[in-house]
């Protein structure tokens, strides 16, 4: 699959799109693909066009043979709602590395933009040691594969309480992250190390926001989801009780009502 896209061009394999109605564009979180949205697909659908889109490499988009980072994902989001006559603006709502995808959609397309959901995701850039980490995490999965970077995720991806009782949830995330290309892992890395600051956007942002963490979640903690929130103009706060990172995965009735209720409140488009 290498070197078939352009890192500017979104293939139609790459994007599921379901229901009637405003669109809500879902961007995935590492490494996983649009698949972990399909509670979210289900939920949402019933009021509204959702369209489930797989990063570069992931799911069913080929791997661009030039690299990709979360500024060209963005702009491929953006290339391919005007290609397919998708009606703008979009609410695009992104998870982890799905919201650093949308806030530089946000940065860079905001005549595209009509509001934001922030879930499990965070506004700083790599610190120097976590750089190291993602360097150190390349050469495990260049070394091991795919499996590799999933054992070492897992103890802190999912919360506690989905570990003692959700293993549905846990083989989930062992499966389909197991299933990405290797490639397309390391790419990832590559693209979660290198995204820039989105803190000096954040003031610009003049949309309705949400942003959705699990009271549980050890990777992007509350206490930085409250940071992010403050940035941002009006944004919304909403705390999700029993969730880890993976919070639309872990309880997903609650991360669909937060959403669905955010949404219904955003009026006639
Ligand atoms: C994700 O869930 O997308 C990753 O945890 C993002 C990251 O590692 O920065």
């Amino acid at each position: 699959m290498a070197n078939s896209v352009s890192p500017s061009a979104l293939p139609e394999s790459a994007v599921l799109s379901e229901g009637r109605g405003p669109a809500v564009v879902l961007l995935h979180g590492f490494p996983l693909d649009r698949g972990m949205w399909a509670s979210q697909v289900a939920a949402i659908s019933a009021r509204y066009r959702v369209h489930a889109i797989d990063t570069f490499g992931f799911g069913n988009c080929p791997l661009p043979g030039e690299g990709w980072g979360v500024e060209s994902m963005a702009d491929a989001v953006a290339a391919w709602a005007v290609a397919r006559s998708i009606p703008t603006p979009l609410v695009v709502c992104g998870l982890s590395m799905g919201g650093y995808v949308a806030l530089a959609f946000a940065r860079r397309h905001a005549n595209h933009l009509r509001a934001l959901v922030l879930a499990d995701t965070r506004a700083e850039p790599d610190s120097a040691a976590a750089m190291a980490a993602r360097n150190a995490a390349i050469a495990v999965v260049e070394a091991h594969g795919s499996a590799a970077q999933v054992e070492a995720m897992l103890p802190k991806v999912l919360g506690a309480t989905t570990h003692a009782h959700r293993p549905g949830v846990v083989s989930e995330f062992r499966r389909t992250g197991q299933s990405q290309d290797k490639a397309a892992v390391v790419a990832g890395l590559v693209a979660l190390r290198d995204r820039p600051d989105a803190r000096p956007g954040l003031a610009a942002i003049n949309v309705p926001t949400l942003v959705v963490v699990g009271d549980e979640d050890t990777l992007t903690p509350p206490a930085d989801a409250a940071a992010l929130a403050a940035g941002v103009r009006g944004a919304k706060l909403v705390v999700l009780p029993g969730a880890g990172h993976l919070s639309n995965l872990e309880t997903p009735d609650a991360f669909n009502a937060a959403v669905l209720d955010f949404l219904d409140g955003l009026g006639p488009q």
